[in-house]
């Protein structure tokens, strides 16, 4: 009988095959950007006059002017860029409506409305949808949802799949409704920690066409963590220190990430795979608890 001591068998072969997979920082293939269609709103009312997440303190003062000035920096820096930014009204009555990524998620030119979560941003769903049907989408690509879902502040979206929070925002409801209406495959995702309420403060995808994403795992249940490192073994992991300053909170167009500037240490790993980081002040927004991403909204045909 043979012997089944693992040390008896051939050395050159080993029993399991090791995954080969590209070192992100040797990666040879360069970046290359996409042009994309985004949808933004003004802060011309942006205030913090309730507080819906920790972020929000409506003691601390904001700098209107600074606010608008910091927003149209970031707007046209996406123009520059060569994205295409169209704009929604701001509505006096709405100080969050500034955070465009909220109210509505497109994949495949088709719109899965929003249902906010909070009473005080309920009203910005039916302007989203109103913007929709008055610039050309079809009364069929568009949904008014059943379940509470936070268009892309809790739904992040790749070429494989669709990633979904949940925990303090969108239903868990809602994951089944986008799987059903977009055709693609929902992964759920539960949020743990509420400075990280919303999926894009803790998740950014920076490479859509391939799967690539920045996460900072503390934001997430131990059984969502495991899935993220199962499904992105070579994701760029975020410290804290870069998920307080809302560094994950960015825009990638598969080349330039867009990122708040305060998250320093997120710079050069970005550089090391081959992205050209761009650090932005959206700091009046912060106040709010958002920033880069949450501001921008993408129409994905
Ligand atoms: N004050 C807003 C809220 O709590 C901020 C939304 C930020 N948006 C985002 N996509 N994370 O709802």
């Amino acid at each position: 009988m043979g012997s089944t001591d693992p040390a008896d068998l051939p050395q050159d072969r080993p029993l399991i095959r090791p995954h080969v997979r590209e070192e992100p920082s040797l990666r040879t293939t360069p970046r290359a950007s996409s042009p994309r269609r985004y949808l933004m709103c003004p802060p011309t009312h942006f205030s913090v006059t309730y507080s819906i997440n920790p972020w929000m303190d409506p003691t601390k003062p904001v700098d209107l002017p600074l606010a608008l000035a910091q927003w149209e920096d970031l707007r046209d820096r996406y123009r520059a860029l060569g994205h295409t930014v169209d704009l929604l009204d701001p509505d006096p009555a709405l100080p969050d409506m500034v955070y465009a990524a909220n109210g509505a998620t497109v994949v495949d030119g088709r719109v899965l409305g929003a249902k906010f979560a909070h009473p005080e941003r309920a009203a910005e769903a039916d302007a989203h949808l109103s913007w929709f049907r008055g610039n050309g989408w079809a009364e069929d690509a568009v949904r008014v949802p059943e379940h509470v879902n936070e268009g892309e502040g809790d739904f992040a979206v790749t070429d494989s799949w669709i990633l979904a929070g949940r925990g303090f925002r969108s239903s868990p409801l809602s994951h089944d409704e986008a799987q059903e209406f977009f055709g693609r495959p929902v992964i759920g995702l539960e949020l743990v920690d509420p400075r990280y309420y919303h999926l894009d403060t803790a998740l950014c995808v920076l490479d859509d066409a391939h799967d690539e994403v920045m996460y900072y795992p503390g934001a997430f249940s131990p059984g969502s963590r495991a899935v993220l490192a199962r499904l992105f073994p070579d994701a760029l992991i975020a410290t804290e220190a870069d998920a307080a300053a809302l560094g994950l909170n960015a825009v990638s167009d598969g080349l330039h990430v867009l990122l708040p500037q305060a998250a320093v240490g997120l710079f050069e790993p970005l550089r090391d795979r081959g992205f050209d980081p761009i650090g932005m002040d959206l700091g009046e927004l912060l106040k709010g608890g958002g920033s880069v991403k949450c501001c921008t909204q993408e129409l994905r045909g």
